[in-house]
């Protein structure tokens, strides 16, 4: 997993909870990086399982919850650091409908090492989407989100459903609709 999810969860952490809590966190990990990361740099995605359960287990929030709350931090951090990524965008379901093809991609460029879930679009009309989401990763909610965060970027009113399509979450059917 790239180092840039690690330093802006870890900046969200010290920001919510504070710096004793960013060094608790780290160390009831068992971290291969000795939670030193750099934003180029990539690290086992266990290591985020780990810091993660951690914060809800301190903090007596979900994992869920923490998810959504990050996407926020994350969306507008990767949104400043990619800026080119999203500017000629002029509308939130076009946006998302090009994840797979266009900003993932360039993602990958930047990043040959990234792990990208990927998101198959299944319908699309002009108020209404249907993509499902797979990854080993099993960070729906952290998906879900960042399509929360880019309706927001647009000032657009969304409802997002989901079905899980497996236990684990790796399969994830999204229901996107404008309003
Ligand atoms: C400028 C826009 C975006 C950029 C630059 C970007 C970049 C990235 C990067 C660097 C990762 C980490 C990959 C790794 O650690 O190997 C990632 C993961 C992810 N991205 Fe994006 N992303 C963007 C927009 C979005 C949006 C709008 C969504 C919402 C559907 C999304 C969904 C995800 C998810 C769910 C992951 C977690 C990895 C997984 O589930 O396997 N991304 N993205």
């Amino acid at each position: 997993m790239k180092g840039i999810i690690f330093t802006e969860f870890l900046e969200l952490v010290e920001k919510k909870f504070g710096l004793a809590m960013v060094d608790k966190i780290i160390n009831q990990s068992q971290l291969e990086s000795a939670g030193i990361y750099t934003a180029v740099g990539t690290y086992e995605f266990s290591e985020m399982l780990q810091l993660i359960s951690h914060l809800s287990q301190n903090t007596d929030i979900s994992v869920d919850d923490l998810l959504m709350v990050y996407s926020e931090h994350l969306f507008a951090a990767l949104i400043k650091t990619h800026p080119n990524l999203v500017e000629h965008y002029k509308d939130p379901m076009n946006l998302l409908a090009s994840i797979e093809n266009h900003i993932h991609v360039e993602v990958q460029k930047i990043y040959p090492d990234a792990q990208l879930p990927t998101f198959d679009l299944e319908e699309r009309t002009e108020d209404k989407m249907i993509m499902v989401y797979k990854s080993d990763k099993a960070l729906y909610m952290l998906g879900k989100g960042l399509m929360l965060e880019t309706f927001k970027l647009f000032k657009v009113p969304v409802t997002i459903e989901f079905e899980k399509l497996n236990k684990e979450g790796t399969q994830v059917r999204f229901f996107i609709n404008k309003g």
